[in-house]
This record gives C-alpha cells, sequence and structure tokens, in this order.
C-alpha cells in the first residue's frame, strides 16, 4: 500500500482528484467506484471544478457506488443517491444512465443485490474504487465481524455506525438501521483502490491500516491484500511518531520525531553481517515502539535500492529485501531508500534551508555524493539519478574514476582526494610546514588546515585549487538544477567560512551557499520523514 499524507484535507481532496482525473484521461470509458460520507465531498468539489474547467470529462464513465441506506426513498435528502446527486453527479458531465447506486427502494434487497453485482461484472469490473474508512475501520458498510461478507449484501448497521450517521437525520431512531453494501470482494475485486481518511479521529482506523494485522475485526486492513491501494489521508489522521534509521559502514543511526521534534536520538554499532544488521536494527525497532507511538519507520542505506531491496559495497546488502524483512519483523509500516536522498531531504525538513522547495545537497568524504530536492520531494529516476560525485570536470588528462570515466568532479573534491593532492604537493617541499605535518606516510584533514592555517604556501595553494573544482562542480549543479540553494556537509566543511568565503568568490550569480547545520544527522532525520 502506498501512502500519502497531505499537509491538509483541501491538499488530500486535490491530490485524490488529480489520480481519479488521470484514470479518466487514460480510459475514457472508466468504471468508477465511489463513496459517500463527509471524506469526500472535497474530492467531488475539485472534480466539479476540474470538469467546469474542461480538466476532465466524464461523458463515457460509468460509476457503481458503495452503499445505500435500507430502506430509503432516493428523494430523502440523507439517501446516498440524493447525496451523490448533490455533491458530484449534478457538477459532472455523467450520463444519467451510466449512475449505479444500490435501489434502497428494492422491494426485494436479496434480488437487487444480485443484480447490482450482475451490473458491475457486465460493466467490466470497478476500474477505480474510492473508499472513505469508519473509525472502526469499516469500509462501505462492511462492519467489523468475524466473517466478512464477499459480495454485493444486506447488513444491519451498528450501533456505533447508527450513532455516527445520527448527525445526518433529525434523531437516533430516523436512521435506517439497515444498509445495501458492495462486499468485501466486491471492493477488492477493483483494479486500483484509493483510500481517504482525515481528521484525527481516524488516527487509530489509518494507524492499524498502515501497521494492522490483517483482520476482519478492522475490515479495512483486507486492504492489505489488494496490490494497488493508495492511501490518501490528512496530517491530522496520520499521527504517530516517525522513525528514521541511517544505516552508515560504522554506525547506524536512529531518530525519532513526533510532531515535527526529534524526540530520540541514538546510534549503534554497524555490525559485520547482513544477518547482525538487520537483528540489530530489528532489536532497537522494537524496543522503540514500545516507548513511542511509531506508526512508520524510514531506513536510508548506501547503494541501489529497488523495490525495497538493497545492494550496497560498504554494507553486506546484496538484493537485500530490508523494506520486507524490517517490516515483517516488527509488523510496522516501512520505506527504504539511498541514503544520500534521505540526508538532502533532512536538510530541508529540519536544516537551514527548511524555508526552500529546491535544494542540492552535496557530501565531502571519502567521495563526493548528494541527493536532490525538488518542490520539497526527493528528485528519482528509475535510474541512479543524483550520484552528483560523477560529471566530468576535467576533460584532458582527468583522473581516472572508479566508475570508468575519467575527470569525475569526485576525483578532484572529495576529502581523499584534497589529502591526496596535499601529499603529493607536501613530498616536493621538504622544507614546507605541510611536509611536516605529514605522520606515518600520511596525511589528516586537522594536518592540512593546519598547514593552511599556519600560512603554509604549499597547503594554501592545494587549497587554491582545491575550491576552484569545488566551485567548478556547484556551478554546474546550479546551472543544471537552479536550485534555491546548496548545501554542504562532510568533514571538509568544518572550516566554516574559511571555505565558504573563497568559494562564495567563484560562484556565478547569488547562490545561497550553505553548511550544514545537520552534518551526520540529516540522514536518519530524512529518513523519518520519507
Ligand atoms: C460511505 C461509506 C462509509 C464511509 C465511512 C467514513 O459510502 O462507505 O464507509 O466511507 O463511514 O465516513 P466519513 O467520511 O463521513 O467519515
Amino acid at each position: 500500500m502506498k501512502v500519502i499524507v497531505c499537509e491538509n484535507y483541501d491538499e488530500m481532496s486535490k491530490r485524490a482528484a488529480k489520480i481519479i482525473a488521470a484514470q479518466v484521461t487514460i480510459k475514457s470509458d472508466s468504471v468508477l467506484g465511489f463513496a459517500t460520507g463527509s471524506t469526500p465531498i472535497g474530492l467531488y468539489s475539485e472534480l466539479g471544478r476540474m470538469y467546469s474547467e474542461e480538466e476532465v470529462d466524464f461523458s463515457e464513465v460509468t460509476t457503481f457506488n458503495l452503499d445505500e441506506y435500507y430502506p430509503i426513498k432516493k428523494s430523502n435528502e440523507q439517501s446516498y443517491d440524493y447525496f451523490m446527486r448533490k455533491n458530484l453527479f449534478s457538477k459532472i458531465n455523467v450520463k444519467d444512465e451510466n449512475i449505479h447506486l444500490p435501489n434502497g427502494e428494492a422491494e426485494d434487497p436479496q434480488k437487487e443485490c444480485e443484480f447490482y453485482e450482475k451490473m458491475i461484472e457486465k460493466s467490466g469490473g470497478i476500474d477505480l474504487q474510492v473508499l472513505g474508512i469508519g473509525r472502526n475501520g469499516h469500509i462501505g458498510f462492511n462492519e467489523p465481524n468475524s466473517v466478512l461478507v464477499p459480495s454485493t449484501h444486506l447488513t444491519k448497521l451498528t450501533e456505533n455506525t447508527i450513532k455516527a450517521n445520527s448527525r445526518f437525520f433529525d434523531s437516533f431512531d430516523d436512521v435506517p438501521k439497515q444498509a445495501l453494501t458492495m462486499g468485501i470482494s466486491t471492493i477488492l475485486n477493483a483494479k486500483k483502490i484509493i483510500i481517504l481518511a482525515s481528521g484525527a479521529n481516524k488516527r487509530k482506523a489509518v494507524a492499524e491500516l498502515i501497521n494492522g494485522e490483517i483482520n476482519p475485526k478492522n475490515p479495512a486492513t483486507m486492504l492489505k491484500t489488494h496490490h494497488d491501494v493508495t492511501l490518501f489521508c490528512d496530517k491530522e489522521a496520520f499521527a504517530g511518531a516517525k522513525l528514521g534509521i541511517d544505516i552508515g559502514g560504522t554506525a547506524i543511526k536512529f531518530a525519532v520525531i513526533n510532531n515535527n521534534e526529534v524526540v530520540y536520538k541514538d546510534s549503534i554499532k554497524t555490525e559485520d553481517t547482513e544477518e547482525k544488521i538487520i537483528s540489530s536494527i530489528t532489536e532497537k525497532v522494537i524496543s522503540l515502539k514500545k516507548d513511542y507511538e511509531i506508526t512508520t519507520v524510514g531506513i536510508g542505506t548506501p547503494g541501489r535500492i529497488k523495490e525495497g531491496k538493497v545492494t550496497a559495497t560498504n554494507i553486506p546488502f546484496k538484493n537485500t529485501a530490508l523494506q520486507d524483512i524490517i517490516s515483517e519483523k516488527t509488523g510496522l509500516y516501512v520505506v527504504v531508500d539511498n541514503d544520500a536522498n534521505c540526508a538532502a531531504l533532512g536538510e530541508i525538513e529540519f536544516g537551514s534551508t527548511k524555508d526552500c522547495e529546491n535544494i542540492v545537497l552535496v557530501t565531502i568524504g571519502t567521495g563526493v555524493g548528494g541527493g536532490i530536492i525538488m518542490n520539497r520531494q526527493i528528485a528519482r529516476s528509475n535510474n541512479n539519478m543524483g550520484e552528483i560525485g560523477h560529471f566530468v570536470i576535467q576533460a584532458k588528462n582527468g583522473r581516472i574514476c572508479p566508475c570508468g570515466q575519467k575527470g569525475c568532479w569526485e576525483q578532484y573534491c572529495s576529502m581523499t582526494a584534497l589529502l591526496k593532492d596535499a601529499l603529493k604537493a607536501a613530498k616536493k617541499d621538504k622544507e614546507s610546514i605541510l611536509y611536516n605535518n605529514i605522520e606515518d606516510g600520511s596525511l589528516t584533514g586537522e594536518a592540512f588546515f593546519d598547514a593552511v592555517q599556519k600560512g603554509c604556501p604549499v597547503a594554501q595553494k592545494v587549497f587554491d585549487d582545491y575550491i576552484r573544482y569545488l566551485a567548478m562542480g556547484i556551478n554546474s549543479l546550479v546551472n543544471i538544477f537552479g536550485p534555491d540553494a546548496i548545501v554542504l556537509a562532510g568533514g571538509v566543511t568544518k572550516q566554516g567560512e574559511k571555505l565558504l568565503e573563497p568559494l562564495k568568490k567563484l560562484i556565478v550569480g547569488d547562490l545561497r551557499l550553505e553548511i550544514s547545520t545537520l552534518q551526520n544527522d540529516a540522514g536518519a532525520l530524512g529518513a523519518a520523514m520519507l
């Protein structure tokens, strides 16, 4: 199941409307399944707007509604028939003969249910079904039960549902006590399902839908057996803490975020086998689950990720189904993404660039990596996007890169490259402070910057060249992505203004260039926000 958490009800309604419009655009004679209730009203009004502005055409669409009270007259203002005509059908150009709701006026409800099922079948089946969710997890009028009815049927309403729906009637007694509803299989037979949830009173149902076991006592959890379900909810409905995990070569970091605040941070050692890494993460997640009401887990990991499976070089993951394994072992909803993407997301959500829409994060360490955020979302593709250390800045006699190219940015701007260049230059001038700072045949970052600080011209020259290379890459990133800001992270950025000041002089235009305030914490924070 895909979960889309929207800022508010309005955004939720608009995003869901776009999915329906896309469905109708792709297949003009789509069969749409609709729900009633307060939740989809915003969605229906957006569909009405889209139709009036000629963004979508419903003339060939067929519709089937989930349910209807029984018995009830169509003319009754509380009938779902009346509701649908008022909130949607009167605002779009769906043909009257293509509209179907279970008939609350039918004399023989049993026959009506069989007829309804046949009509759905005859239409070719529902392409896209819209659902709301009851506080107890009911969908349609499929109430929690030990056994759920598969096809359209007459059902008794529970006391809770009668109470909840009595807000639309004059009194509790006026609410019909029965309804005709699609069954659980009728719903699950739809090719695609979107389910909407809004408001704090849906929190429990949503949390159970995302993380609960499949259980007829919460009918919505049956949706987990369907291959194409998207849950759209607003922030109110999607409460609970978010856990972010950042797997690194030496440490695994954890961060818990509640109401946009970091409430917990910790790290553990990265073990040396896949099995041990997985069991140490599982153990930690299960213990955190006891202390915090965790709804989702995001994991950032190095390497390539395809459908939640990870293959990395410096972590023992080979096509490891990390997403499914951690989800199965902890019973939580888990998403996995590349660690650099997570760090970039962490920067835009919690770092100094949280006021921006588009940023590029450049991480400078053993290599050069980063993540690209466009419209506050990770920019993705089906291929290896965001390998920003591997565009060429030196075409002629470029340094050989393990990626197969020559002259990659990483070969000039990583910390490794800087120290390699420094060592080479130092060895050429044995009188220099830089040469003096060599220990056991190598230079550390501190030793290099100590020489710069002490005014060593050899070290200064290396640093000037380094800044030049860094600026070249940054200028290219600006030209390609036009970000609001570029954020630099990694060991070299400890130099602060000493790095930024000369760099800014070589940057074209008035780019906002910043040093990460989150540094190594960005990954876990961003993972939590996945
Ligand atoms: C309505 C329906 C119900 C509602 C559910 C949530 O056709 O099938 O399952 O979706 O009761 O109702 P609201 O949206 O009013 O909270």
